[in-house]
C-alpha cells in the first residue's frame, strides 16, 4: 500500500481541514467578544486559534512530507451559532471533544495499523491538547453562564490583561483603576497566562 491510497492519508487532510477551519472559527468568535466587550474572551479564543494553527502545520507537513499533491475527502462541518459568546463557547467545547474522543483516537489507532507512527503520534497527543481545550472553554462557559466571569471569589486577584495590574477584592472593577480598561479585560489571576500560581514569590526565593 502506498502512503497516497492509505486511510491515514485521507485522515491527516481531514485533520488539517478540521483544524484549519478550527483556526478560523475561533478568530471569529474572537471578534465576536471584541465586539461585545469582552476582551478576556477574545484572548482566550485567539490563544487556542494560535495553537489550531500549529495543529493543522503539524498534520500538513506529514503530508508534504511524504509527496502528496492533493488529497480528495468528504465531510460535514458544522456552522456555529452566530455572534452568542455563551453558544460559541459551547459549540467549542463540543467540537474539541469530539476530536479529543473518538476521532483523533481513532486516527492514531489506523495510523498505527498502517505502519504510520509519527502521524499515530501525533494523532494521540493532540486529542489530548483537544482536551485540554475543551477544559478550558468549559470552563469559561461555566463561568459565564454563572455571571462569575468578573465576580463570585472571595479573596479573589483579577488581573488586568491590558495593563497587568492586579485587584484584591471579590469581583473585577468595572474599570482598571490604574489604565482604565473595561471590566472585560480583567481574568482571574488562576487563570492568566504567564503568571506565578498562588502568588508565589518566585524571585525572593
Ligand atoms: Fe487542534
Ligand atoms: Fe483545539
Amino acid at each position: 500500500m502506498t502512503f497516497q491510497n492509505s486511510q491515514t492519508c485521507i485522515n491527516l487532510m481531514r485533520a488539517f481541514a478540521g483544524e484549519s477551519q478550527a483556526r478560523n472559527r475561533y478568530t471569529l468568535a474572537a471578534k465576536a467578544a471584541r465586539e461585545q466587550q469582552y476582551p478576556v474572551l477574545e484572548q482566550v479564543f485567539l490563544f487556542t486559534a494560535q495553537q489550531e494553527l500549529t495543529h493543522a502545520e503539524q498534520f500538513f507537513s506529514c503530508l508534504q512530507k511524504h509527496g502528496v499533491t492533493n488529497v480528495e475527502i468528504q465531510g460535514g462541518y458544522p456552522v456555529d451559532p452566530v455572534k452568542d459568546l455563551q453558544a460559541l463557547l459551547d459549540t467549542a467545547r463540543q467540537n474539541e471533544l469530539e476530536e479529543f474522543d473518538p476521532v483523533y483516537p481513532e486516527f492514531a489507532r489506523i495510523a498505527a495499523s498502517e505502519g504510520y507512527e509519527r502521524e499515530a503520534f501525533l494523532f494521540r497527543s493532540i486529542a489530548a491538547i483537544e482536551r485540554s481545550h475543551a477544559d478550558r472553554f468549559a470552563m469559561f462557559a461555566k463561568l459565564m453562564l454563572e455571571e462569575r466571569l468578573f465576580s463570585g471569589e472571595e479573596n479573589g486577584a483579577w488581573l488586568c490583561l491590558h495593563c497587568g495590574h492586579i485587584h484584591e477584592g471579590s469581583g473585577a472593577p468595572t474599570h482598571c483603576p490604574v489604565c482604565g480598561a473595561v471590566q472585560g479585560y480583567f481574568i482571574r489571576q488562576s487563570c492568566a497566562p504567564y503568571t506565578c500560581a498562588g502568588g508565589e514569590n518566585v524571585c525572593m526565593g
